[in-house]
């Protein structure tokens, strides 16, 4: 059985193809356009470890393209799709909507379709805790209404699971929709919070605040992510749900700020800044269904977490 990963060169994508090698998968083929929405640069590191791996095939390509996309399908029959590939930050999004459109609504159909016409025993359609939005009470739960998103990119992650959860009730396609809440680990992307603000102190330089820092994110280990991913691909009870992956422990971003200058051992100089547009002011996952189906059961407290990650950022600034 071969598995497709999409985004296999991304932050999370990278993780979650190493988790199942751990796990003895036998086959996986990754599809990724390795996009300039970051340094390309990074996404090749991401994958170095595994590139010479005899049971990676690492495909170079778009899944906006529905030709590219049937042959990765005539070639490699995948049983099950991870679909980790899109355009993910939250801020781009509010001035380029259109490219979040083309790849996560329209690269999400592509897929669908595909994996409809060859058929596949589970399609786990990789979502957002951005599709709560305006009018979303917390803790989020998957069966309150979920609110307006807040930005385009949170919109097209709920076009995207609408078109989803769609092809189940249309074609029986075995269709599972994860939303992932404030992810975080080594090799995060260099456009996220934690990133910016480790390397702000790390290098003595101000730190830039958006609001009064008592923005509340539910920040969430990238291994227990892959933990619950791997459940929801033979989970009996997943299919046609849409399922919360967090960690039920919202954080302060002014505590996340102490968290880092105690790993690093260095005060922040912070520079204060109105806030964004598009970003919500707390993100908090009722985890009930996720245990309930999954057995999901996040593990890696946030203090052990940041230690582990800044370890990684100073690992990975000797190395640049
Ligand atoms: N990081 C988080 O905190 C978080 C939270 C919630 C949801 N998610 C979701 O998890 C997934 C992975 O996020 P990430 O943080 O690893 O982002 P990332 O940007 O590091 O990875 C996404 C990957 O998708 C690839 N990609 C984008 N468009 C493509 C296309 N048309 N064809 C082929 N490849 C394409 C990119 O090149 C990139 O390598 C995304 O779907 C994102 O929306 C992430």
């Amino acid at each position: 059985m071969s598995i497709l990963v999409t985004g296999n060169a991304g932050f999370i994508g990278s993780h979650f193809v190493e988790f199942l090698l751990a796990q003895g998968e036998a086959k996986i083929v990754g599809l990724d356009s390795f996009n300039d929405y970051y340094d390309p640069a990074l996404k090749r590191a991401n994958v170095a470890a595994v590139s010479n791996d005899p049971r990676v095939t690492l495909i170079e390509g778009d899944f906006c393209d529905p030709e590219q996309v049937e042959r990765v399908f005539q070639d490699h029959s995948p049983r099950v799709v991870v679909h980790l590939g899109a355009y993910a930050g939250v801020r781009y999004s509010v001035d380029h909507p259109l490219v979040y459109e083309r790849n996560n609504v329209g690269g999400t159909l592509v897929l669908l379709e595909a994996a409809r016409r060859h058929g596949v025993d589970r399609f786990l359609l990789v979502s957002s805790s951005t599709v709560y939005g305006q009018g979303a009470v917390a803790p989020f739960s998957e069966s309150a209404p979920l609110g307006v998103p807040l930005s385009p990119y949170g919109a097209t992650k709920q076009a995207a699971e609408t078109l989803g959860l769609t092809y189940h009730l249309l074609h029986g396609l075995p269709v599972v929709c994860l939303r992932p809440f404030s992810i975080y680990g080594p090799r995060l992307r260099p456009d996220l919070a934690l990133t910016i603000f480790c390397a702000a102190i790390a290098t003595g330089r101000p730190l830039p605040l958006f609001g009064d820092g008592s923005v509340l994110r539910d920040f969430t280990h990238v291994r227990d992510l892959c933990a619950g991913l791997t459940a929801a691909m033979t989970a009996p009870g997943a299919i046609g749900q849409a399922i919360n992956l967090g960690h039920d422990q919202p954080i302060a971003i002014r505590d996340v700020i102490v968290e880092l200058e105690r790993a690093l051992g260095r005060r922040a100089l912070v520079e204060r800044l109105p806030p964004k547009p598009g970003d919500m002011p707390l993100t908090h996952a009722d985890l009930s269904k996720a245990r309930r189906l999954l057995g999901y059961a996040p593990k890696i407290a946030f203090a052990d977490g940041v230690l582990e990650f800044v370890e990684w950022f100073r690992a990975s600034r000797r190395k640049s």
